[in-house]
């Protein structure tokens, strides 16, 4: 399908549908709910058909009593990743989870304890620091660096902070939100290499997996250097992203090692989650079965609005859109053009516009802002004029 009939077919309105992003602004950005919202990461387009059909079947049942996970729900998602990731993983090395960031909760409180450091690298998707903080332990934040408008990982501040902090635990995310990196193998052999000879675990936040454009390969981190890692590696996924269906609450928590999917049954069992959504098993199974072609079709709408946005943005020089490696979420750098203070009044009082802002991945990324492309070519173009015209004014 070419990207206008598919904008034609899934673009829908979503204000007043009890939406966070459409209709839940007012709390992120003083009050305001008629801003126009491109910041929470989902997208304004119907998830695909055979996913709505799946839910409409099991709600047909007219019972929603206790249900088991379809025999066929892991071995969808296996499949998946065999054909788009190129990993063969195993049965028993899946627990669920409802959500990737209580995933992440989960496995910190199984692994590590209060006061115990955790490591991440800024600026990053705000939860991760919250979630350390959240469950008293000790935050370590290492800063990614801009190497000639890239963001690259600086290695030798990462270990020198792990050895100085005695870090237990090391959150990554691949792709990275909000730089929209997506690390090669060299780089994550490099800094996996690192939590091995420190004894340090790593939490793979892969949740963007599948939102990869141009030559650009994810590499799920379990096969790294052919799996040399994988007995240390944690990886949180989810169809969630992929097909746009987060509300449904449901995840995939992947380790190989016997020893620390032991850990996590016990944390598991500790905060009583025990089975999923079973509209979200059905949705996510028949999405991964049936919707590959929708998710090339939404891929090719975004790197669409991710050129368009680029080349409006780009009339002033001074504004700079970093490269869209992975994810659908365009990270750029004001600096040059609006001091870091006045940013929200710019992009927000004037501009009328609801973003992410830089600050809130961390300190260093005061000064830029995160705009979501997953929604309507029209209002991409829109945004990126009011940007310009806001930022003239
Ligand atoms: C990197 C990353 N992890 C996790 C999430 C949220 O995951 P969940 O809704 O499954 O908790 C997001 C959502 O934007 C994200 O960008």
């Amino acid at each position: 399908m070419n990207t206008h009939d598919f904008v034609q077919k899934y673009g829908i309105n979503r204000k007043d549908t009890d939406s966070v992003k459409w209709d839940g602004m007012a709390k992120s950005f003083d009050g305001r709910n008629d801003l126009v919202p491109m910041w929470v990461a989902d997208a304004d387009f119907k998830c695909p058909d055979e996913a709505v059909q799946a839910i409409e079947n099991f709600a047909s049942l007219g019972v929603y009593g206790y249900t088991l996970a379809p025999q066929t729900y892991k071995q969808a998602f296996i499949e998946w990743e065999r054909k788009r990731h190129h990993y063969e993983c195993r049965e028993e090395w899946i627990r669920f989870v409802p959500g990737v960031v209580s995933g992440i909760y989960i496995i910190i409180k199984a692994l590590t304890n209060p006061g115990d450091a955790v490591i991440i690298q800024t600026p990053v998707y705000y939860p991760f620091s919250d979630a350390v903080k959240n469950t008293r332990r000790k935050l370590i934040t290492n800063e990614l660096v801009d190497n000639n408008g890239r963001y690259e990982m600086n290695l030798d501040d990462f270990e020198q902070k792990i050895i100085e902090n005695d870090v237990k635990l090391y959150i990554l995310c691949s792709p990275h939100n909000p730089v929209a990196r997506v690390w090669s193998e060299q780089e994550l052999d490099r800094v996996f290499d690192i939590c091995i000879k420190h004894n340090v675990t790593i939490i793979a936040d892969e949740i963007h997996q599948d939102l990869i454009f141009g030559d650009h390969k994810h590499i799920t981190s379990p096969i790294v250097s052919q799996g040399k890692y994988s007995d240390s590696i944690i990886m949180l996924t989810s169809a969630s992203k992929t097909f746009n269906i987060a509300g449904l609450q449901n995840s995939f928590l992947v380790t190989a090692s016997i020893e620390l999917g032991e850990k996590i049954d016990e944390e598991l069992k500790y905060d009583a989650i025990h089975t999923g959504n079973p509209f979200g098993y059905r949705a996510a199974e028949a999405a991964y079965r049936y919707g590959e072609s929708w998710l090339e079709d939404f891929l090719k709408v975004i790197e669409e609005n991710y050129q368009s946005l680029k080349m409006i943005l780009s009339q002033d020089g001074r504004i700079h859109v970093y490269p869209l490696e992975g994810t659908y979420l365009c990270w750029v750098d004001l600096r040059e053009c609006v001091f870091p203070d006045d940013v929200h009044r710019v992009v927000q009082d004037i501009a009328g516009v609801a973003v992410d802002f830089g600050e809130w991945f961390g300190d260093c990324g005061k000064g830029f802002i995160r705009i979501n492309l997953a929604t309507i070519p029209e209002r991409v173009q829109d945004v990126g004029k009011r940007l310009l015209n806001a930022i003239d004014a």
